[in-house]
């Protein structure tokens, strides 16, 4: 399938499919992947842990300083083999426990925190530099990657689905990992977007030059088609 060179920034919303789309076109064009809503979902665990409520309220004005002490505080250490992501919090194995109900019901609200974006965006582009200088091209998930993080990269996907859809794939997800379902996975699902979209700091939104891709009626090998012809299209396939 040849080797991804460079940079390909996959971004939306929830349930759109960015996580299996994003891992499974890095091991597909041989690079490393990077899922930076598992470094939200980190530090989040880690204000939990702390016995910290987290207050919409409070993050939203940016007046936690509790929070965003604990949140700079965590060591957070991801892999970037998409063969075997995993995400260490103070060196545990966290991969599982981050995304449970409690944190996933968290973390918009961690991830509203200017302070706790800076920290993680730096960390980020260090990851992605390291990446670079090593020959390895890399394909990196999140909600701002196109916009903020990496506004340069080579190829920048927005990943849409319809509400319906996004809601469907996080139950089967749910079920698989025998979760007990969250009560109302669309309306947790619309409670975080709206969130996710309307918050300060980077709010989730596609980069000008970014490519929409409605996955709501194509399967996986679709997707991962269309997104491997738009790397080859960049010249970012050798
Ligand atoms: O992709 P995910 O569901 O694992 O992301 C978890 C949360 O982290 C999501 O609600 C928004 C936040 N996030 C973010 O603000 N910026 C990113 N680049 C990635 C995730």
């Amino acid at each position: 399938d040849g080797t991804l060179r460079g940079v390909v920034a996959v971004d939306g919303p929830s349930g759109t499919g960015k996580s299996t789309t994003a891992r499974g076109l890095a091991m597909r064009l041989d690079a490393r992947y990077l899922d930076t809503g598992a470094m939200y979902r980190a530090v989040t665990l880690a204000v939990l842990r702390a016995g910290l409520p987290v207050d919409e309220a409070a993050t939203a004005s940016d007046g936690d300083d509790d929070v965003v002490a604990v949140a700079l505080g965590a060591r957070v250490s991801v892999s970037t083999d998409p063969a075997e992501p995993r995400v260490r919090l103070d060196g545990e194995d966290v991969d599982a426990e981050i995304r449970g109900t409690e944190v996933t019901t968290a973390v918009s609200a961690v991830s509203a925190l200017t302070a706790v974006r800076a920290h993680l965006v730096a960390e980020q582009r260090r990851i992605v530099d390291e990446a670079l200088a090593d020959g390895a091209g890399i394909v990196v998930e999140g909600r701002d990657i196109g916009t903020v993080v990496l506004p340069d990269a080579g190829l920048k996907v927005f990943l849409t689905a319809s509400e319906l859809v996004r809601a469907g794939r996080r139950d089967a997800e749910n079920t698989a990992a025998g979760r007990a379902g969250a009560p109302d996975t669309q309306a947790d699902l619309a409670r975080r977007d709206r969130l996710d979209s309307s918050r300060a700091a980077s709010p989730l939104r596609a980069a000008e030059d970014a490519v929409e891709v409605d996955t709501s009626t194509l399967d996986i090998e679709g997707v991962l088609a269309r997104l491997q012809h738009l790397a080859e299209d960049r010249g970012l396939v050798t």
